[in-house]
């Protein structure tokens, strides 16, 4: 079945968001069905997908949950194909799975290095790919990925800042390329957020979670850390209309200027 268009021939409103089992997707998923979007939350962690997408239905939106591995070309075109078919053809779509694999450059494995670009920089290349044909058909399309302050360098990052730094560049080159369809590519770098990512930092540094958090947010201007609708709401502005001028910029929402 496909989403009703409240105007004929106007684009469908179906978002695709990633790694939306939990924290920032999670939030991204909500508030784009608030904004009436049909929503397909893939994630690795399927009972984490269905959890967070019966909670939308449950408020009143549409949302099916799926599973699939984003750094996996096969499973990719599977579940781009699904959504097609389960919601109609997806013209949002925000690259947000990630992980986290930390170290000092001197202990960082290859595997450490090969499984982050495999999750932010494969990931968001092969849906950004499997997407942007139906984005091209209905001549619009809106596409957001998930950079980070690490973009600017973080020590134990190397792996991740790179990948949040390629994101910044494969942003730019989406926005060039892909224009003349109607279809706009922001970045999002947010700061620190509160989430079982932040929380495994945390307890990794030996750090009660909330005593992180405090640390955090004396160093931040707006003295508080982030919540993921912070992020949820940077998107909903750009996936919106009204946005339709705003395109290959990176937004950092981090609580003060950093970039
Ligand atoms: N939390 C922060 O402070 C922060 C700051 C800057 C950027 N970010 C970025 O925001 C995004 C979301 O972060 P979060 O804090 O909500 O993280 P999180 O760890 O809470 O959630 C990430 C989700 O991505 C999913 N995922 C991981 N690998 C996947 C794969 N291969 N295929 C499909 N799904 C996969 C996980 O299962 C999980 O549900 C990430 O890209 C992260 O790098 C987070």
């Amino acid at each position: 079945m496909s989403v009703d268009n409240p105007v004929p021939n106007s684009p469908s409103r179906v978002a695709v968001v990633t790694g939306a089992g939990r924290g920032i997707g999670a939030a991204i998923a909500r508030r784009l069905a608030e904004d009436g979007f049909a929503v397909a939350l893939i994630d690795l962690d399927e009972a984490g997908a269905t959890a967070s997408a019966d909670a939308i239905t449950a408020a009143g939106g549409k949302a099916v949950g799926l599973a699939a591995d984003i750094s996996d070309a096969d499973e990719v075109e599977r579940v781009v194909a699904t959504v097609a078919d389960k919601l109609g053809p997806p013209t949002v779509l925000v690259n947000n799975a990630g992980i986290t694999r930390d170290n000092l450059l001197f202990k960082m494995s290859e595997s450490d290095w090969d499984s982050v670009m495999g999750v932010h920089l494969r990931g968001a290349f092969l849906m950004s790919r499997a997407v942007q044909k139906h984005m091209t058909d209905q001549g619009w399309g809106r596409i957001v990925s998930l950079s980070s302050t690490s973009a600017l360098g973080n020590r134990g990052q190397a792996n991740y800042s790179t990948a949040k730094a390629g994101l910044q560049g494969f942003t730019k080159t989406l926005a060039a390329e892909l224009g003349k369809f109607g279809i706009t590519a922001n970045a999002i770098a947010p700061g620190f957020i509160a989430t079982d990512m932040t929380a495994a930092t945390a307890e990794r540094l030996g750090m009660g979670f909330d005593d992180f958090k405090a640390a955090a947010a004396k160093e931040i201007p707006v003295r508080r850390v982030g919540e993921p609708e912070d992020i949820a709401h940077t998107v909903s502005f750009l996936v919106s209309d009204g946005a339709g001028f705003v395109s290959g910029q990176v937004i950092y929402v981090a609580g003060g200027p950093k970039a």
